[in-house]
């Protein structure tokens, strides 16, 4: 099959490799008919290089057709057309049994220091092959796939994969007040999302980035931006809007890429990132690279006894 595969920093590559084959009884098989990409996907194209090997293939958001199944895959069908999560979770332990379906200890990375397994996500996640691919093993499949409809097209499903939970459960988590307001730093798909969700939740929301279209979309669903492009400090003006107080909750959709702040954790991340991978992976793990600028926005930005 085609598969896009991770080859070096800022080098990936669609290349031939073997079609994947059922190992395990909890296995299917699907064949992909549409995948996103995702934010996550630039921290594998360059910071996080050193927990990749050359070949490995990306990919978390897919969608497709099951086409063959093992002997314990529950009432999955060959035929059976399916979103995958990103997240690989069995359903049935300690941790799925609470719903924390990324920490499941059936597929949980131990020796990393991590959580449950995740497609196409690095020797962290346990290095599973990804769905940017013709076909994808997906291992834990009695529990993981969410069954649709036959029908609409796949844009009217694909997103379930991550990027329209993930934002639906951060303002969840934000515990916005009833008649609140929410901060959301970064307009990518997750902050858009996120954004939207608080406003179709009632809420006021307030965005910030720097990205002129990614602000305009924002505008264009009821949202307040601050441009992070010409304010001087976004933190007072978010405060400026909300009575010198800042909003109830913020959610911070940036990552650990975020633009601003010391160049320091910058220039760290970068060289942490170009050094051999048995120095770098080591040091990443204990040391970290995030950059944390608009974390430390987020911080500054809530209101006092407010919820990040
Ligand atoms: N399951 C999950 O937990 C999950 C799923 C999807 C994405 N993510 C993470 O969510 C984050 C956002 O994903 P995305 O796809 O929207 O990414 P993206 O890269 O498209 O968007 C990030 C946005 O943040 C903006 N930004 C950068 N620094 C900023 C700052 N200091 N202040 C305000 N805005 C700033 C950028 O201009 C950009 O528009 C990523 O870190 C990604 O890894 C997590
Ligand atoms: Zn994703
Ligand atoms: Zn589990």
């Amino acid at each position: 099959m085609r598969a896009l595969t991770w080859q070096g920093q800022q080098d990936v590559r669609v290349e031939t490799v073997p079609d994947p084959t059922i190992q395990q009884p909890t296995d299917a098989i699907i064949k992909v008919t549409s995948t996103a990409i995702c934010g996550s996907d630039l921290h594998l194209y360059e910071v996080l290089g050193p927990f990749l090997d050359p070949g490995d293939i990306l990919g978390h958001e897919p969608m497709g057709v099951v086409e063959e199944v093992g002997s314990d895959t529950g009432d999955l069908e060959v035929g059976d057309r399916v979103v995958i999560p990103f997240n690989i979770s069995c359903g049935h332990c300690w941790m799925c049994e609470r719903q924390w379906f990324a920490q499941c200890e059936t597929t949980q990375n131990r020796d990393q220091g991590m959580g449950a397994s995740l497609f196409g996500y690095t020797k962290l996640y346990g290095q599973v092959a990804g769905g940017q691919a013709e076909y994808l093993r997906v291992p834990q499949a009695q529990f993981g796939p969410i069954k649709v409809p036959e029908g609409p097209a796949d844009e009217r499903f694909l997103y379930l994969s991550d990027v329209l939970p993930t934002a639906w459960q951060a303002v969840a988590y934000a515990r916005i007040p009833d008649g609140g307001s929410v901060a959301v730093f970064g307009l990518g798909p997750i902050g858009q999302m996120a954004a939207r969700i608080a406003r179709h939740q009632g809420f006021r929301v307030i965005a910030v980035d720097s990205v002129p279209e990614r602000n305009a979309m924002a505008r264009r669903h009821g949202i307040e931006v601050v441009d992070a492009s010409t304010v001087d400090d976004v933190t007072t003006a978010i405060r400026d809007l909300t009575d010198g107080r800042g909003t109830d909750s913020v959610i911070d959709a940036v990552g650990m890429e975020a633009h601003g702040g010391s160049a320091i954790p910058q220039l760290a991340q970068k060289m942490a990132s170009k050094l051999p991978s048995a120095i770098s992976a080591p040091l990443m793990q204990v040391a970290g690279v995030d950059r944390t600028a608009a974390l430390v926005a987020c911080v500054d930005a809530v209101r006092r006894a407010g919820t990040v």
